[in-house]
């Protein structure tokens, strides 16, 4: 995937599985960002730590498991803390989904007391004008699509790379890549894709991000949003 230097990830990832205390619960993000995250928290679990693992995809989950990491499902824990990735970040508020995870995703990383975001410079922006992965349920494809023209967006159904057709995400439905160039006023938008029948889950993730890591070349920054 495109974006920053596994470097710059790592020390993302790694910094954010510092704020992990003994005893917590923890969301575990996709995307290869949030992988590192996993790692270090897997080595800090192999050091003696006592942390439950919550996973927001299937890619999360075999990390998790490699890692040794003991899990529970949403229904079965309260959430501490969340640590996920980002495609792209911009005052505060989130574009995620390039893994087509958002769904589970945003379930877990709003349930959480905390939500860390880990990320690298190439994330950040001054305006959020990534575009907004949309998951729908197969049967509402062209009506999502459709009502996302209205709301003046360019819908792209999301193709998968090894086989002929369509990505389907973990829960057995399609992405549209919603071009909106820049997004002004992202929780307004945020607002009017949620309300389109055949919607399950947007990418746009609004005032749900507490914190941010950006690992760089040589560091981190921290900054609480
Ligand atoms: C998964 O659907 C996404 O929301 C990821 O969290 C996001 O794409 C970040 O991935 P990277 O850290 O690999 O860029």
């Amino acid at each position: 995937k495109q974006g920053g230097s596994e470097a710059a990830k790592r020390r993302a990832g790694e910094s954010a599985a510092e704020r992990v205390a003994d005893g917590q619960v923890v969301g575990l993000g996709t995307g290869s960002t949030a992988a590192h995250a996993i790692r270090a928290i897997g080595r800090r679990v192999d050091g003696g730590l006592d942390v439950t693992g919550v996973p927001t995809s299937f890619q999360s989950r075999e990390l998790a498991r490699e890692a040794a990491i003991p899990l529970a499902e949403l229904d079965e824990v309260s959430v501490d803390l969340a640590i996920d990735g980002a495609d792209q970040v911009a005052d505060g508020q989130l574009v995620k989904g390039g893994g087509a995870a958002h769904a589970r995703e945003k379930i877990v990383d709003a349930a959480a007391d905390r939500f860390l975001v880990v990320a690298d410079p190439t994330k950040e922006a001054d305006v959020l004008d990534h575009p907004v992965p949309v998951e729908v349920l197969p049967s509402a494809r062209t009506t999502v699509a459709e009502a996302v023209r209205e709301l003046g967006g360019e819908p792209v159904l999301r193709r998968a790379e090894r086989k002929d057709g369509p990505v389907v995400t973990d829960n057995g439905n399609l992405v549209l890549d919603c071009e909106f160039g820049e997004i002004d006023r992202p929780d307004e938008l945020a607002t009017d894709l949620s309300a389109l029948p055949g919607v399950v889950e947007h990418g746009l993730f609004i005032d749900l991000a507490d914190e941010l890591h950006v690992g760089t070349e040589d560091g981190v920054t921290v900054r609480q949003l």
